[in-house]
């Protein structure tokens, strides 16, 4: 009988995969064979002997010592693609919600609940409507850093909305990348993206080379009134920087998925809380792939990472 120790997130229909007869999967599983977990941090944990491998049910594998528990023999898997969907529909939601009124317009109609005749609701509405005008992103130019299974599935979306995509990876060429439309431009680099982008997306791990990428120096290249869209992870920027680049309005809007404290009650800033992964579809994909991947190690000893 093999032990799998999970932590908290993951989905059940994940762990149903697990066979009854050969797999005993618990959250406080004691000498596990090998450990299922999504956001939970192992940086600082040291693992029973008895562990063989760790799958991360997601992407990032930032929360796993991959280099220490390599260096023990312990295989690490993540889950790419998996949840590529998700975050693609909320870049989607982050670049319409940087472009339309739609937040400053859904707090003002929140506000008018003591109105209840219609004429005069009608009124209000019409008076204030201006305000909440904004822009297409039709015809616009979208950049996209990091060309993997997120960045080509963002790359076909705008291309779907009739917007001008280029593409930069530091790590693939365009030609290598994940499985990109010809449509998609190539930058010889990211400063040639950034001058000429109207929206920029990123989509590259946070490893060594990419840590504070998009800084002081990035930044005054870039195109102004750019907007900035990160659903990768927070310290690809530097913030410093991009509170900079949006007090020169620079950068108009800087979209991301973590809440910094530097970015506190800028209304140029549109923070989510780490939810660009977060459906029901892409949990279970990414725990039903993750718990794949431990049964064909611990059964086969294959390492299969996609
Ligand atoms: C990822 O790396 O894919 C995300 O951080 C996933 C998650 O939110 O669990």
């Amino acid at each position: 009988m093999y032990k799998v120790k999970t932590f908290n997130l993951i989905s059940s229909k994940g762990l149903e995969r697990f066979s009854r007869d050969k797999y005993e999967v618990s959250s406080d599983a004691s000498q596990p064979h090998a450990i299922l977990l999504r956001s939970h941090k192992l940086h600082n944990e040291v693992l029973d002997n008895s562990v063989l491998a760790v799958a991360r049910a997601g992407a990032g594998v930032n929360n796993v010592p991959v280099a220490d528990y390599s260096k023990r023999g312990i295989a690490v898997f993540n889950t790419p693609g998996a949840n590529a969907n998700a975050v693609k529909e909320l870049v989607l939601a982050g670049m319409l919600l940087s472009s339309r009124g739609i937040k400053p317009g859904i707090d003002h109609v929140s506000t008018l609940h003591n109105i209840s005749d219609a004429a005069e609701l009608h009124k209000t509405l019409e008076a204030q409507k201006k305000q909440f005008s904004g822009s297409e992103l039709k015809g616009k130019t979208l950049g996209i850093i990091g060309l993997g299974a997120i960045g080509s599935l963002v790359a076909d979306m705008a291309l779907a909305l009739g917007m001008k995509v280029v593409g930069f990876d530091p790590a693939l060429s365009i030609e290598a990348a994940w499985r990109l439309s010809s449509e998609v431009q190539r930058a010889e680099n990211m400063h040639a993206l950034l001058a000429k982008c109207d929206y920029v997306s990123l989509h590259v791990p946070a490893i060594e080379p990419t840590i504070h990428m998009i800084n002081a120096d990035a930044l005054a290249q870039a195109k102004e009134g750019m907007v900035l869209v990160n659903f990768a992870r927070e310290s690809i920027v530097d913030p410093e920087a991009v509170a900079n680049a949006l007090d020169k309005r620079i950068l108009r809007t800087y979209v991301c998925d973590f809440p910094e404290p530097v970015f506190y009650g800028r209304e140029d800033v549109i923070a989510m809380p780490h939810i660009g992964a977060s459906t029901a579809e892409a949990e279970e994909n990414c725990a039903m792939m993750a718990a794949d991947q431990i049964m064909d190690f611990l059964e086969n000893g294959n390492i299969k990472n996609s």
